[in-house]
């Protein structure tokens, strides 16, 4: 059996069946907070923007000037320019948020990365002076149960770092010039809908880069993990400032 298999089996049977997503939504303080930034004449970039939700779900180009969106994957930044046909101030590009990238510096007013790895010496170089950097993100204790048993697990998708604390975020975005304003710690026990929803989460969130072809960790390890066990998250919504 495939090891997501395995895991889901596990947490199939501890979990009797019962699942369900509790009713907190952690985008909500993310996307407020990049709406309350915009201001006439301000441009915005979104790092590792995926699919563009950030940009399409908060219809950014109504409050920004002029709105860009970088992911790594050009398959990502064809279906973006695809949704923003006709759209006269939004575009794509293809780039690498953890290195340096072809854009000027002191480009944008406001930077955006929800759950996309990033350098923040890029985001400083790029942002304005005065300009306000936002970010989501996993922060350590985030899958704490799963974690335990699998350290692996905590180097996430994309080969981004492992999970760091508040502090030593903080401390790095200082380290760059960035002031932090705010962070905001949301931490809740995520019991998944169905059986599908769990698959999809660790096949596509966790499980991929971590587990290919190493089936054995797993063995002798089910009985570790206790039936009253739920998957914990939590995540943080940072908002910094350039000085
Ligand atoms: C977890 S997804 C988040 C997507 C989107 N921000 C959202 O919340 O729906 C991470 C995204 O970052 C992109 N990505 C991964 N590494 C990157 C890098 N070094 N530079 C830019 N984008 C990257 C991936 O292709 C993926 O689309």
């Amino acid at each position: 059996m495939a090891v997501d298999q395995r895991i889901i089996e596990m947490w199939r049977k501890r979990l009797g069946g019962v699942r369900f997503d509790p009713p907190i939504d952690y985008k909500l303080i993310f996307y407020d907070a990049i709406k309350g930034l915009a201001k006439p004449g301000y441009s915005f970039l979104d790092m590792g923007t995926g699919t563009g939700r950030v940009i399409f779900d908060n219809n950014l180009r109504d409050v920004y000037d002029t709105v860009i969106g970088v992911d790594i994957r050009p398959e990502m930044v064809t279906l973006c320019k695809e949704k923003a046909k006709g759209m006269r101030n939004v575009d794509f590009v293809v780039g690498d948020a953890t290195k340096k990238m072809r854009m000027n510096p002191n480009t944008f007013d406001v930077i955006s990365s929800m759950f996309g790895p990033h350098d923040p010496a890029e985001v400083s170089r790029l942002l304005s002076p005065g300009g306000y950097f936002v970010y989501i993100d996993s922060i350590r204790g985030d899958h704490k149960e799963i974690i335990k048993q699998f350290p692996e697990l905590s180097k996430g998708i994309d080969g981004s770092p492992r999970l760091t604390t508040i502090k030593e975020r903080n401390s790095k975005l200082k380290s760059v010039g960035m002031e932090v304003i705010s962070t905001n710690v949301l931490s809740y026990k995520w019991i998944f809908k169905n059986d599908e929803a769990l698959r999809q989460f660790y096949e596509k969130i966790l499980f991929a880069p971590v587990f290919d072809g190493k089936e054995d960790r797993l063995q002798g390890l089910e009985h570790l993990i206790d039936g009253s066990i739920m998957i914990t998250r939590r995540l943080c919504t940072t908002v910094a400032k350039k000085l």
